[in-house]
């Protein structure tokens, strides 16, 4: 008999469903606050997981409490928000996928293991993979992007960060790829609110990344707290049982949302606690988090018969292999026992820099205004321009804010002490107060240059933070119109460092700045990283991975939509079409300038002639005509144009980078496995059409900006 069998054999039926229940401690809160003190229960076995510890010492001291202290000594399985670093704080996911460099997401996310464990954790709420086209919703601070390909290359590198080599492995974290799925669709952008997107939509944007999630091996999946065309994802059995346990094979735990079971009564499809916990279990939930419906209705659920005593082993079964797997029973304090050293920790802080400085998307930069040049005095300007906290952006329950970099700090750091900087904060980020307007914008008249620090604070996005108004918020605007009208009238060039957690619309900042740097929120060093962009010591090669709107109307703006039968056509008024704005974005995905000015050329797809079992060599010349050093990044796309249902416009199936010096030149090779152009066809199955397909490959998603070759598919 295994171990697994003997434990579930000598369970009670409360240690069993202690075993399904996970529980917060206060020492963060990521929810609204529903548990108590824990300890008597973890001492008696009826609560067997545990989320929101931060520290080694308490960890140790709960576990010792369930291995040491409870009946059967089955170890704690500790969980928490890992979502952009634990103390040393990464740039938020969002702005990380910006770099569109794997290897950068698995380095961040290994080092937040190693961190993570290193203070007892063992697991992760993370990563998240909620493709998301409306920057309305704040969550999308937390994942891919607007693209399902991206997602997918995401899911694979996190996955692969955060559980390193092997899952029992000291630093190793168990992820969890939520929220599964569509989570990004709600209504309106509207935070938890319901989500109604046709089958192929599910397939074709909201699946692909979980898919590869499992596919890399995660180890745990969180349902999304939304329903999916009135069945919440929660009791998804479709979904969770069939596509995800049967069909692709996943045979790790599914761990509810927070609460999301008891809320089930409020979806309208549970009366009670005990519906509520016999849809959730049946439809393959493992844990309940946070909502206590398994302890307190799956007894009476049996005794009913709604659910088997086999339904609870099966899923009691999946908790304690996950343990198992973590090397928890073998040594349940093997995590946070090694505290880290002094190297490690600076190294980290190396990285942290240096993957937020290739995170900045620069949007605009007319004139060449960046780089600064030498500077006698520079005004540093704006509520976000020394605002240390703010940096991370909105997760980080671990964070030490007090050791992040501000802007201001950041330039103090790099400029020569002969620079003078000026700064003043002019108004507060939501604050109605305009009183230091004038200070602040008078500071332009004495400086050579303007770096005006302005956009969302940190909660401003996240969870429970969706914005109707996408503009800058309080008084910021006034502050920002004052400081450029000024600055314009003494001719002095203005650089907006603009901090999201998603695309603002913010057309008449961008019109009026000189140069616009999207700083996202970018963790403990955001300062030094943004000033070694500011600086020049780094060129900017972000691109952004949400399109930008110029208006709120456009919402949802992506790349991938699918054509119509009236296209936009100027002379024809019958099209598809805004009466009082341009369909396309401000900004297009991919977007992103450097301190380069690259060309691409002779674009060359071989074999032209495609079979399902090829793999497409693309491949173009790149030319650096720029006078500066530069990386650009090339972008491949794919348009079917003749389907059996209507294909996107541009289907993202690549992407590479090439860094050049200037007039030096260079050829980026892609390959293009040709079952990369299967799709989803009428009956919803992968299918590999005969037909002409065209390749597309530029720096952006901007269809002007693309070279255009063709293949032909072929049985
Ligand atoms: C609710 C969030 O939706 C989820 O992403 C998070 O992991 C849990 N709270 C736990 O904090």
């Amino acid at each position: 008999m295994s171990r697994i069998d003997r434990l579930i054999a000598a369970m009670t039926l409360a240690e069993k469903l202690g075993q399904l229940t996970m529980t917060a401690s206060s020492y963060a809160v990521t929810g609204p606050v529903l548990a108590g003190d824990s300890t008597e229960s973890i001492r008696n076995g009826t609560v067997g997981n545990l989320l929101n510890m931060v520290g080694a010492a308490h960890c140790h001291e709960m576990q010792k409490l369930a291995v040491e202290g409870s009946r059967l000594g089955i170890p704690l399985l500790i969980g928490l928000d890992i979502i952009h670093g634990h103390r040393t704080q990464f740039p938020v996911p969002l702005a990380e996928v910006a770099t569109f460099d794997p290897g950068a997401w698995t380095m961040t996310a290994r080092e937040a293991a190693i961190e993570a464990t290193a203070d007892g954790l063992a697991m992760t709420f993370a990563p998240m993979l909620d493709v998301s086209r409306d920057p309305r919703w704040g969550r999308g601070v937390e994942g891919p992007g607007e693209d399902p390909w991206l997602g997918r290359r995401l899911a694979e590198a996190k996955v692969r960060g955060f559980q390193g080599k092997e899952l029992g492995a000291a630093d190793s974290l168990a992820a969890c790829a939520k929220h599964f799925c569509a989570y990004g669709a709600v209504t309106a952008g509207r935070e938890y609110a319901s989500v109604d997107v046709s089958e192929r939509s599910v397939q074709e944007v909201y699946l692909p990344p979980f898919e590869a999630a499992v596919a890399a091996g995660v180890a745990t999946i969180m349902p999304s707290f939304t329903d999916l065309d009135g069945v919440p994802m929660t009791t998804h059995a479709r979904l969770l049982r069939g596509w995800l346990r049967e069909k692709h094979g996943f045979d790790g735990v599914i761990v509810s949302d927070y609460n999301a079971i008891a809320e089930l009564m409020n979806h309208g499809i549970a009366a009670d606690r005990v519906e509520a916990a016999t849809l959730a279990l049946k439809a393959g939930v493992d844990i309940d988090m946070m909502a206590d419906c398994y302890r307190h209705g799956l007894p009476t659920a049996l005794e009913r018969g709604m659910v088997t005593m086999d339904e609870i082993d099966t899923a009691v079964r999946r908790v304690l292999t996950l343990k198992e797997r973590l090397g928890l029973f073998d040594d349940p304090y093997r995590r946070g026992r090694k505290a880290d050293t002094p190297a490690a920790i600076l190294k980290r802080r190396r990285l942290a820099r240096d993957v937020a400085a290739r995170c900045i998307v620069m949007l605009k930069n007319d004139h060449d205004t960046l780089p600064l040049g030498s500077l006698h005095k520079i005004a540093v300007i704006g509520p976000l321009a020394d605002a240390a906290p703010q940096m991370a952006g909105p997760w980080g329950a671990a964070q030490e804010p007090e050791k992040h970099v501000s802007v201001l700090q950041g330039l103090r750091n790099a400029l020569p002490a002969s620079t003078e900087i000026l700064y003043a904060p002019g108004v507060e980020i939501s604050g109605e107060d305009t009183s230091g307007i004038t200070a602040a914008v008078t500071l332009c008249d004495q400086a050579d240059a303007v770096v005006l620090c302005v956009g969302e604070a940190a909660y401003m996005s996240g969870e429970a933070a969706s914005r109707a108004y996408l503009d800058l918020p309080g008084q910021q605007r006034s502050f920002a119109e004052a400081a450029l009208t000024r600055a314009k009238h003494c001719g002095k060039p203005v650089v907006v460092v603009l901090f999201s957690g998603r695309p603002l619309v913010v057309p008449w900042l961008v019109e009026q700045a000189d140069a616009v740097l999207a700083a996202w929120f970018l963790g403990s060093e955001a300062g030094n990283a943004l000033s070694d962009v500011l600086l020049g010591s780094i060129s900017p090669t972000g691109r952004t991975p949400m399109s930008w709107p110029r208006a709120l109307g456009q919402v949802p703006i992506f790349f991938g939509e699918r054509p119509c039968g009236r296209p936009f056509n100027p002379k024809d008024h019958f099209t598809s079409k805004y009466i009082d704005s341009p369909n396309d974005p401000l900004f297009p995905f991919g977007h992103g300038l450097t301190y380069g000015r690259f060309v691409l050329s002779n674009l060359r797809v071989t074999p032209t002639q495609v079979r399902e079992t090829d793999i497409i060599e693309v491949r173009v010349d790149v030319v650096n005509e720029g006078a500066r050093a530069a990386e650009e990044t090339v972008f491949l796309f794919s348009h079917d144009k003749v389907a059996s249902v209507t294909r996107p416009l541009l289907e993202l199936k690549g992407f590479a980078k090439i860094a050049l010096r200037p007039g030096a030149s260079g050829t980026v090779t892609l390959h293009l496995p040709a079952t990369e152009l299967r799709f989803p066809g009428l009956e919803l199955t992968p299918v590999f059409e005969p037909g002409e397909v065209a390749i597309l490959v530029g720096p952006c998603a901007d269809r002007t900006k693309l070279l255009v070759a063709s293949v032909q598919l072929a049985r």
